[in-house]
Formats: structure tokens, sequence, C-alpha cells
């Protein structure tokens, strides 16, 4: 939720960890600050607001230090103010501490801190571990590392934690618990931070860190030991996405960037999955036939976008591997008694695979005795760790907080797993496979199409600008489609947007339209149940109430009754959601640039939700 930076090297520290907060920024962003290793007393700065607020208060006086911490907020504890930035001090200002996470017992650990005499400034739980760490460490004589165990041991909650001390500035020292961080191995020079983002540009190289695993960095040397203090061996990885990969290459925002990716994105998550024989490869599943024939129950567990791949995973494995298919919102498994044995498979999708919520109800069930299959797209990430298989999509990385190319590579590895199944368990025939694979393929080609084509689309957004309610109706695999058009247009344009599966509108939704309320119609692909007559009908119903109607339908389908028809290229009905979501992201986009707002940055939102 927060974004997490720890520097230690040659460079002047300022810029590395500004450079790494700028990429970080995706994470939070109501407030920066950041800590210098200035020998005696720590160079402290901190401001609500965006990094350019941070940015702007630091002055020439900058000392040219060599290490530091920094850190991006999402507020949890205390509003966002200067006071309750990070870092935290304790109250001789010679040790600071940025945190990512909550902890849980601060209330108590404040009243103890207090009546020890330390005084508290800000209303944060982070503000607690700055103050015990100071007591630890000198209980310690002085050593930060055997200080930030014992702090880890009292501590109860989700954390990452760094600190610094001014008498010997350049260790960093850092740990993680329910939290993401990696280390960056650098030449002469090492970085901490919650994101390979942020130091992809100085190093490639990484080292994933286990829970409770803490790190002790200098410019030379990384040691990592667990709460015991034995050294534990470095996992260390190589980081493929380039540093370019993260920088807006031209676009306008990171949004738009990732939108025009897609094509690529789709292509490189399908890329080598198809064998000579026809076979889905999917070694990554580690699933016997055996134990691929015995499924009885598939549940896919996600949040937000991520759960409308898991929306579109139903229709397809559910059609293709005849397994039946129940997808829950991540936050609410946990909390009735799913029923699981090891006869089910839970699918849990993540683009960044620290989603706390999805996190929670993997571990619930996997206590349970379930077999976890993750899709993630961040490597080495909390929730891939703790599955029992892993398919990675390859979107590189998804910087703006709106989820584009993220979901349309989740919904491509819900494909193939469904294909995948429908095939080991003998639901699909060699030469279906080979065909849907085939068409699969075309899709990167088709995405590009409808790119090339949006910009008769952009000006028609301008038109519906000043509307604040929105409506969108999908059908079938069209409704997922609806509910991620209605989610992006809310988050980015702040507009009261809704999707509705069509036939549910006369049950009581109709009554939202009023002259001209735009509604957004996507036209069944195909003519299974004449399931786009039907919505034809849907639009009649809109229409004779006073609606604005947009419809994305098929080149060539058959449209009446709109006032603007979007088409998409023709593809398999159950690939349409891989073309038709494009527009729909692109009117988010749009609507979000007309209206002033913040497109990479939307309000109140962080990229990655590492709270409960
Ligand atoms: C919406 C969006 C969120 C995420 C959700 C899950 O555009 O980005 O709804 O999809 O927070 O995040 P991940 O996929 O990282 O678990």
């Amino acid at each position: 939720m927060c974004g997490i930076v720890g520097y230690t090297g040659p460079q002047s520290a300022s810029i590395p960890l500004i450079e790494g907060l700028r990429r970080l920024e995706y994470r939070g962003y109501d407030s920066a600050g950041i800590a210098l290793g200035t020998p005696g007393k720590l160079f402290i700065e901190k401001k609500a607001g965006k990094l350019s607020n941070l940015e702007n208060a630091l002055d020439a006086t900058l000392p040219n230090v060599h290490s530091g911490i920094g850190h991006t907020r999402w507020a949890t504890h205390g509003g966002p103010t200067d006071t309750n930035a990070h870092p935290h001090v304790d109250n001789d200002e010679k040790l600071a501490v940025i945190h990512n996470g909550i902890i849980e017992n601060y209330t108590e650990l404040r009243a103890q801190l207090e009546a020890k005499g330390h005084k508290f400034s800000s209303e944060t739980d982070t503000e607690s571990v700055a103050h015990l760490l100071s007591d630890l460490r000198k209980e310690h004589e002085g050593d930060l590392t055997a200080a930030m165990r014992d702090a880890v041991k009292a501590l109860r909650g989700s954390f990452t934690l760094l600190a610094i001390h001014a008498d010997k500035p350049d260790v960093v020292v850092g740990v993680r618990r329910n939290s993401p961080l990696v280390v960056g191995v650098g030449k002469g020079e090492n970085f901490m931070a919650s994101d390979v983002a942020a130091f992809i540009e100085y190093t490639k190289h990484a080292i994933e860190l286990g829970q409770d695993e803490i790190v002790t960095m200098t410019p030379t040397s990384i040691e990592i030991t667990d709460l015991e203090g034995k050294s534990v061996k470095a996992k260390e990885y190589e980081i493929s996405w380039d540093a370019s990969a993260a920088q807006k290459g031209g676009f306008a925002h990171f949004m738009l960037k990732e939108i025009f990716e897609q094509p690529k994105a789709v292509a490189d998550t399908l890329i080598g999955r198809l064998s000579d024989n026809n076979q889905i490869l999917l070694d990554e599943l580690h699933m016997s036939a055996d134990e691929i024939r015995s499924l009885k129950k598939i549940t896919v567990i996600a949040c937000g976008t991520a759960y409308h791949a898991g929306m579109v995973a139903k229709y397809a494995i559910e059609k293709w591997a005849k397994i039946p298919v129940d997808v829950e919102i991540a936050s609410e498994f946990r909390y009735r008694d799913p029923i699981i044995d090891p006869s089910t498979l839970i699918i849990a999708i993540s683009q960044s695979g620290e989603t706390m919520d999805t996190l929670m109800a993997v571990r619930h069930a996997k206590a349970a005795g379930g077999r976890v299959l993750t899709i993630c797209n961040t490597n080495s990430s909390t929730i891939p760790r703790e599955s029992d298989a892993v398919l990675y999509t390859h979107a590189g990385p998804e910087i703006a907080v709106a989820s584009t190319k993220a979901l349309l590579t989740q919904i491509i590895a819900v494909y193939l797993i469904g294909l995948h199944l429908g095939q080991v368990n003998g639901s699909l025939k060699d030469t279906e496979v080979r065909d849907l694979y085939k068409e699969l393929l075309e899709l990167p080609g088709k995405i590009e199409q409808i790119l090339e084509t949006v910009e008769p689309l952009r000006e028609l957004t301008r038109t519906f600008a000043h509307n604040n309610t929105v409506l969108f109706l999908g059908r079938n695999i069209g409704y997922p489609v609806a509910l991620e058009g209605a989610l992006k247009l809310k988050e980015l344009a702040y507009i009261h947007a809704e999707g509705f599966a069509g036939g549910e509108l006369k049950h009581g939704p109709i009554a939202l339209i009023d002259q001209g309320t735009p509604v957004i119609a996507i036209l069944p692909a195909g003519h299974e149940h004449s399931l786009d007559e039907k919505m034809l009908s849907n639009i009649q119903e809109v229409k004779a109430r006073g609606a604005r109607v947009i419809v994305i339908a098929e080149e060539g389908a058959h449209v009446e009754g709109a006032e603007h028809v979007i088409r998409i290229p023709v593809a398999p009905a159950l690939f349409q959601p891989v073309l038709a979501t494009v527009p729909l992201q692109v009117f988010a986009y749009e609507m979000a640039v007309v209206r002033g707002n913040d497109v990479d940055q939307p309000r109140n939102l962080a990229k990655s939700v590492t709270v409960e």
C-alpha cells in the first residue's frame, strides 16, 4: 500500500531514493518523505501530498550523503499530514523508520513507550516502532539488526520496515512480514524496495525475502538472518523487466502506454503454449493427468479487476473442461465456511501478488487442504510464493493504478488453463484445442486493430464527460466486461457507473434510466441462444426511456437503436472480453482526462492493497 525504498552506496542518496519513490508512487501518494544518513543527526524531510511536494521542499541545502530511506504513503492510521508522513523518528532524531502495512498492537506499544518517557508526535502506528527500536538498539549496544529482531518479535500485524541510524549511517536494516520487500544487489551499492521497479535502473539482480527475514545492508554487503539471528541463504534472481518498461515512453500517462502495450502483453503470455502435437503446455500447474481428472470443483478468488478475469474463467472453464467453477471476491471467501477438499482447485488471480485480501483467502484455502494455483504478474511476490503452483502472466510492470494489460493477460492465462484442463480430462479434442489456440494467437493483432481506430471513440467520449451516471450492459461473457467497464469509469472518472447483466435490467435498474443517461451495451458475439437479439431488445427498452446508447459490436453484427456503434474484430464468442474491454478502457481513460483527474493515480486508491 505504501512504497518503500532504501539505499546505501556511492551515489548522493537522495537521487536513487527520489527516483525510486517516483517509480513506487503508484503504491500510495498522499504523502512522501526521506531520511538521509547524515552522521550525528539524520536529515529528515516529509510532506503531505504528492511526491512533487517533497521534491519542492528539498532545496539546495540537501546533504550530499550516501545512504537513506524513502517512503510514499497510502494513509491507514492518521490522516495524510506532514506529521503523519514517514519516516518516523525516535526522540533523538538519530533513528528513522519507514513502514508499509499495519502494526495491530500499536496502541498497547505506544502506551508502554509513553510510560517510559517517549514523546510521540504523530497519530500513526509506525511511530511506536521508531521508539521501540530506539530502546532496543540501546539494549543491544548499537546493533540495529539485533534491535530489529527483537522489535519484530514484539509486533503483531503485517509490515515491511526499513530503519537507519545516524551512528552507523551506511547500514540500512529491513524486514518483512506479509508485506513485500526485495533487495537489489548492485556493484558497490545496494537497495531495498517494495518493488523492483524502484531500482531496476541500477541493477537487475534481486534477492527475494521470506517471512520475518531481516536484511542488513551496507554498500558492499548484504546479510540475511532469521529471527533467531541465524544466517539465511539468499535467493537471488534476475529481473526480466527492463528499465524502459517502467517509464512512460512518450505517452501522456502510464495508463495509456499500458493500454497500447496490450497486444504485446497478450502475445508474450501466449508464447510457446502449444506443442507440435497440439498439447497445451502448462507444466507450471504441477498437476498429473489423474489429478486433473479427479477435480470436482474450481473456486476462483480475486479482487477488483482480477475478479472480472475470474468471472471469465467461469464461462471458459465450464464450457471447455466441464468442471463447475465458483468465483468469489477474495475478501468474502474466508469469512464464510467454504467447502474445500483435495478435489477442489483454488485459482487465485492477482496482478501484484501482494493483495492482502487474496493472500488471506489463499492461506485459508491452503489450511483447509485446497490446492492453490495462482495467476500472477509479479515475480517472487508473496501470493505465488505461498501457492502450490504459479502461472505468470507476461504483462510487464503495470504502473498505472487502474489495471489494463494485467487484466487481458489474466484472461489469457484463464483460457490456457481452461483449454489444458479440458484437453487432459477429455472434454476437448486436440483439434479443437489447436483451432482455439490459433484463434488466441490472432488476438494481439485484433487488439492492435482496435487501438488503431480509437480516436473517434476518444472524441465521442468527450460528449459524455458531464454525465454523472453511466450504465453498462452485458450478457454471458459480456457481463464481466460490463462490470469492468463500470469499475474503470468509477475509479478514473469518479462517475457513478454500474454494470448489469442485460436480463437483470427490468428487475430494477431500468428505473435509473433518464433522459440522456449514457448506456454502453456489449452486444454478445456469436448467436448462441439468440443472446444478441435479447440484447438488442434491452437496447430498445433503455432507448425508449431516453438513454443515449453506445453499442460495442463485432464487425458485421446487426445493430439497432444505437447512437454510436464501436466495432471490434470478429473472434470466437468466449474470446470477446479480450477485445470488448479495450474500448471501455479508452472510454474511462478519456473521461478522466477530460474531467481533469489524475489518470495514473486516482484519488483514494493505491495500486497494491496490502491491508484487509
Ligand atoms: C482496478 C484495479 C484493482 C485491482 C485489485 C486487485 O483497476 O486495479 O481493482 O484489480 O486491487 O489487485 P491485484 O490484481 O494486484 O490483486
